[in-house]
């Protein structure tokens, strides 16, 4: 065991990632399992379980694998029973699924806030549950780690739903912290930004592209998106004893995303928080080529 295997004591313990098949969850399992750390998943995803099963099993660690969504407390119930049966504790909790829609909040409805907060927030109090009443009963302590999002940290203009739930599971985190300390029970949040998955949505631009490359350089102090091996890096800390007095936090994995809010790098003006004269003239122009279009189809339809 090297130094530094020591120091983080993660080597046999027991994680439960929910949404661990696919998008951000799997790196962070894959890296769990390459550390030495069991790990049970869920995920509502059937093809993704399926493509990772065969790695799953071969692993040097045990590992189980369900396809099951978070958003079903009985589901959620069987998931951890079936946990107790083949690993018999838990040391590590890490929710990985959220998401929403986009819609000006006046266009929203009940159901749909409903079903944001399920993606989001419900799923995580119940989780956390089942989980920390296993740490607590064990007496060894644990580590409970979010993904939350920047977007609980700033105003996330027809996300409201979304930034606001992100904002409910940090604050959550800081709560939990000090309800669960005398057990041992660390919890934290990782708030990623851009991190391209199959489902984030990210770029209209292929990041290879000349355009692609532009927009990061213009929009990350880092100059480039996310990749899993950013975020799991994180995620093997708080879960490690390395992070023993870390409680309550936030980590902004974003590459300079929330520290630079509002600024942007323009190539030859460098850091600016507003557009460039540039850009505001050619928006200016556009503008007005597209009245003066609209007036000459006005004047043809009236001398019609
Ligand atoms: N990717 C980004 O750029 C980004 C940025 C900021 C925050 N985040 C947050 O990071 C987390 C992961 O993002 P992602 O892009 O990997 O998302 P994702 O939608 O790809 O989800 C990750 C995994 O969770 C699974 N999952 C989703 N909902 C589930 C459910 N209800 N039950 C069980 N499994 C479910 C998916 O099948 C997938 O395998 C989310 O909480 C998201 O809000 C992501």
């Amino acid at each position: 065991m090297t130094y530094l295997d020591d120091r983080a004591n993660l080597r046999g313990k027991v994680a439960v990632v929910t949404g661990g098949a696919g998008g951000l969850g799997w790196p962070i399992v894959r890296d769990f399992m390459k550390a030495g750390v069991q790990v049970a998943l869920c995920d509502r995803d059937a093809a993704a379980i399926e493509a990772i099963a065969s790695e799953m099993q071969s692993a040097s660690v045990k590992t189980l694998l369900r396809l099951a969504d978070v958003r079903d407390s009985v589901a959620m119930d069987a998931f951890f029973q079936e946990i107790d049966r083949e690993f018999g504790r838990i040391d590590i909790l890490v929710n990985v699924p959220g998401g929403g829609f986009v819609a000006p909040l006046l266009e929203t409805r009940p159901k749909g806030w409903q079903a944001v907060a399920s993606q989001n927030f419900f799923y995580v109090l119940d989780t956390t549950q089942q989980a920390a009443r296993r740490m607590i009963a064990q007496g060894q302590g644990g580590s409970i780690i979010y993904i939350t999002s920047i977007e609980a940290h700033r105003g996330v203009p027809n996300r409201a739903i979304y930034g606001s739930m992100k904002a409910a599971v940090a604050h959550l985190a800081k709560t939990l912290a000090m309800e669960f300390h005398a057990d041992g029970i660390r919890v934290n949040c990782i708030a990623p930004d851009i991190f391209p998955t199959p489902n984030s949505g990210g770029s209209a631009f292929d990041p290879q592209s000349p355009q692609g490359k532009l927009e990061r350089t213009i929009s990350v102090p880092m100059g480039r998106y996310g990749e899993g091996d950013d975020l799991t890096g994180c995620v093997l800390f708080l879960a490690s004893d390395l992070a023993s007095y870390v409680t309550g936090a936030t980590l902004h994995v974003d590459g300079g995303t929330y520290a630079s809010s509002g600024w942007f790098n323009w190539p030859d003006q460098g850091w600016m928080n507003t557009p460039t004269q540039e850009i505001v003239d050619m928006l200016a122009s556009a503008s007005k080529q597209q009245e003066g279009s609209s007036s000459t189809s006005r004047a043809g339809a009236d001398s019609a």
